[in-house]
C-alpha cells in the first residue's frame, strides 16, 4: 500500500493533491501523512481540513483525514519533526511545501533551500522510499523572451531570476540531486497555475488577480497577444499523483505545462473575463505599457481599482509584469508520451475564476500571494 507523505497541504497545490488523492475510489489503499505547520496534531488536522473545504469535498471524503495523518512541523525547524519514525515507512513524498511568494519573505532561503535539503537527506534514508517528487517552477530556469523551453534544456545562466523564489527553487533542485544521489528523486515544475476547473479560485486567487488588475487598468507590461502558459491546479495534482505513483517512468524532469499549443493570448482571457462578467472587452483601448510608464499613473489606481496601496500594486506591476513580458511557452512533451491527457485551456474555466472572486477587490485577491 502506498504511504504517501505530502508537504504543503495546507495551500493550494498540495491541497489539490489531497483533494485528487481523496477523490480516488481506491482511496482506502492508500495512506497518508501531511506535513503541517501548527502547534499540535489538532491544530494541524483543523489548518488542513480548512483548506480542504475550498476544494468542496464530501464530509465523507474529509473524515478520511485524521489526527494520524498529521505530522506537525516546520520545513525552518527541520530538526523538530525529521526524527519521527512514521518517516521510515513513507514509499512517496510529493513535496509541495514552499515560501511559492515573489515578495521579500526573510526566510525564503532557510525554508526553501536550507531546511528542505535537510528534509530530502532525512527522506533518501529511508529504505521502502520508491519516489520523492519535488515540485519545482518552471521559471527557474529563466527562460528566454519569447522562446519555447524544452525539458531537456539546461537552465539558462545568461538570464538572471527576476525574484529571489526562482532562484531558491533552482538552487533546491540542484542540491538535492548533488546531495542525495540515489533518492528516487522526480522535479516536476509546473508553469503558471491559476484556479481550478470545477472552483475556480475559490481554493486561491493567487494570480488571477493579476489578469484582473491588467484588465481594470486596461495596461500591462506584455503586449495584447503575450501567450500565458495557464494550467488549472487540479490538472496539476492530478499529474503529479499519477508522476509519484506511476511504475514506469521515463525521466526524472517534468514540465507541466499547457505547451506549445495551448497557452492562452491575453486577449483570449480578456475575451472570456468579459463574457462572463457581461462587461466590455478592452481590445480597442489596450496600451502596452512599461513599469517606468506605471510609476507616472500610480495616483489613478485607486480610482480603477478600488481601495489599494499604490505602492504595493506597482510592486506587484513591477515582479508580474516582468514575468508576463516573457511571452514564454514550457513544453509538455515528456507528458504527453506518457500517456497523459492535455490541461484544460484556461478558457473553459475563466468563467468560474471571475463568478468566485466576484465582490473582492483586487487589493483582497492578491493578499495570498504577498505572503
Ligand atoms: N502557484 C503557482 O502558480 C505555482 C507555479 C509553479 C510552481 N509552484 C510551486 O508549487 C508549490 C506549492 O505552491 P502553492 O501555489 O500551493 O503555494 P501556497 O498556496 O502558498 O502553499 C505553500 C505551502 O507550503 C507550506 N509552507 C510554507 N512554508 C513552510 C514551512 N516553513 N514549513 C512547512 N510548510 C511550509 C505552506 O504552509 P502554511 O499554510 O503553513 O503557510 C503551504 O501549505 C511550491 O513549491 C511552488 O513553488 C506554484
Amino acid at each position: 500500500m502506498p504511504n504517501i507523505l505530502i508537504t504543503g497541504a495546507s495551500g493550494f497545490v498540495g491541497g489539490a493533491v489531497v483533494e485528487h488523492i481523496l477523490r480516488q475510489p481506491a482511496m482506502d489503499n492508500v495512506q497518508l501523512l501531511l506535513l503541517v505547520r501548527a502547534d499540535d496534531k489538532a491544530a494541524g488536522l483543523g489548518r488542513i481540513i480548512n483548506n480542504l473545504k475550498k476544494f468542496e469535498l464530501s464530509e465523507k471524503q474529509l473524515s478520511l483525514i485524521t489526527e494520524d495523518a498529521i505530522l506537525v512541523g516546520d520545513l525552518a525547524e527541520p530538526e523538530n519533526f525529521i526524527d519521527d519514525p512514521r518517516l521510515d515507512s513513507i514509499t512517496h513524498v510529493i513535496n509541495c511545501a514552499a515560501i511559492a511568494s515573489f515578495g521579500n519573505n526573510p526566510v525564503l532561503w532557510k525554508v526553501n533551500v536550507d531546511g528542505s535539503l535537510i528534509f530530502a537527506k532525512r527522506m533518501a534514508q529511508v529504505k521502502s522510499l520508491q519516489r520523492f517528487v519535488h515540485v519545482g517552477t518552471a521559471m527557474a530556469s529563466m527562460p528566454d523572451k519569447d522562446s519555447v523551453f524544452y525539458e531537456d534544456m539546461p537552465d539558462n545562466s545568461h538570464n538572471e531570476d527576476l525574484v529571489q523564489y526562482t532562484a531558491s527553487k533552482r538552487a533546491i533542485e540542484n542540491l538535492i540531486r548533488q546531495e542525495c544521489p540515489d533518492m528516487p528523486f522526480v522535479v516536476a515544475r509546473p508553469s503558471i497555475i491559476v484556479g481550478h476547473t470545477q472552483f475556480g479560485c475559490r481554493p486561491s486567487s493567487s494570480i488571477f488577480w493579476v489578469f484582473l488588475m491588467a484588465i481594470k487598468l486596461k495596461k500591462f507590461t506584455c503586449t495584447f497577444d503575450a501567450n500565458i502558459d495557464v494550467i488549472p491546479v487540479d490538472y496539476c495534482a492530478m499529474v503529479l499523483v499519477n508522476l509519484c505513483l506511476s511504475d514506469d517512468i521515463q525521466h526524472n524532469f517534468y514540465h507541466i505545462s499547457s505547451g506549445e499549443e495551448m497557452c492562452t493570448p491575453f486577449h483570449e482571457i480578456d475575451t472570456f473575463v468579459a463574457k462572463a462578467g457581461n462587461t466590455k472587452k478592452i481590445v480597442d483601448e489596450y496600451k502596452q505599457m512599461s513599469y517606468q510608464d506605471f510609476t507616472g499613473i500610480r495616483k489613478q489606481f485607486k480610482d480603477i481599482l478600488g481601495p489599494c496601496n499604490d505602492k504595493i500594486i506597482l510592486r506587484a506591476i513591477k515582479l508580474y509584469g516582468g514575468f508576463a513580458e516573457l511571452n514564454v511557452k514550457f513544453d509538455n512533451q515528456r507528458l504527453m508520451d506518457m500517456g497523459m491527457p492535455k490541461p484544460a485551456p484556461f478558457r473553459s474555466y475563466i468563467d468560474k475564476c471571475v463568478t468566485s472572486t466576484r465582490g473582492q477587490s483586487i487589493s483582497e485577491l492578491m493578499m495570498v500571494d504577498f505572503k
